[in-house]
């Protein structure tokens, strides 16, 4: 069942997702003695992160940090989901180096990069935090990508339709096995997908982020405006 909390100002969605990170890390923490969070790249989660960052209740170096996905760009690059992660939040907690496990889809041999990455990343992580694109894809999981059909390899290349095109990505076994799962959308954009995917069918092949469709949804009411009344509650 998919948890939906739909903001009525903007400037909401931050403190809502990033409270319930802050809850779900220390959660983690309390429960198991860390916390693997796997962190979402492009621009919706950046006042999330910062927000996050913020927050002062949170034992960073009990917290793993890992990506769901990256572009086959250095860590400076101005595209780099590294870089935007960096910026926002890992520059601003006391995280030790060592805990960040960044991808490195610049290598040469992004295959090789992957199989390494893989033996990094647990299993399962305990929260992972996804962003969705507005044909449906999620990390780097694009409609119809054969990395949708991968069920033995955690980390795949892929090819995506939203430049820069190569990259590294989770595949379906680690976001239906992580433990947490935020979804983040914001925007008018992303209205008719977010709709599609939460009370459409189920079909991830098509909509990749019905992966996520167990977790909790963050949306601001422009994301959400196209969801039947059933769905929102009021
Ligand atoms: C990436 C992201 C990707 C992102 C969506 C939404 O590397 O591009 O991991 O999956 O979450 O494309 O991006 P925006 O938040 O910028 O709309």
């Amino acid at each position: 069942m998919t948890e939906l909390i739909v903001v009525s100002r903007p400037e909401d969605l931050p403190r809502q997702a990033a409270g319930w990170l802050a809850l779900e890390v220390s959660r983690a923490i309390a429960e198991r003695g860390s916390c693997t969070l796997s962190l979402a790249g492009g621009r919706t989660p950046e006042p999330v992160y910062r927000e996050l960052a913020a927050r002062s209740n949170i034992d960073w170096k009990r917290v793993e940090v890992f990506f769901g996905d990256e572009r086959a760009v250095p860590p400076d690059h101005a595209d780099s989901n590294y870089r935007m992660v960096h910026l926002t939040l890992l520059s601003r907690v006391p995280i030790p180096s060592s805990n960040v496990h960044r991808m490195q889809a610049e290598r040469a041999d992004r295959d090789t990069a992957a199989r390494e990455y893989e033996r990094s990343l647990p299993r399962p992580l305990d929260v992972l935090v996804l962003g969705m694109g507005p044909d449906g894809h999620t990390a780097s999981l694009f409609p119809g990508s054969a990395a949708l059909e991968e069920r033995q390899r955690l980390v795949v290349p892929a090819l995506g339709a939203k430049a820069p095109a190569e990259r590294l990505t989770i595949t379906p076994p680690v976001i239906e096995a992580a433990r947490k799962v935020a979804v983040i959308a914001a925007g008018e954009d992303k209205a008719l997908m977010v709709a599609r995917a939460i009370e459409g069918p189920f079909a991830p092949r098509v909509v990749p982020v019905q992966l996520a469709q167990r977790g909790c949804w963050f949306l601001d009411r422009a994301a959400a405006a196209r969801l039947t009344t059933r769905t929102v509650a009021t």
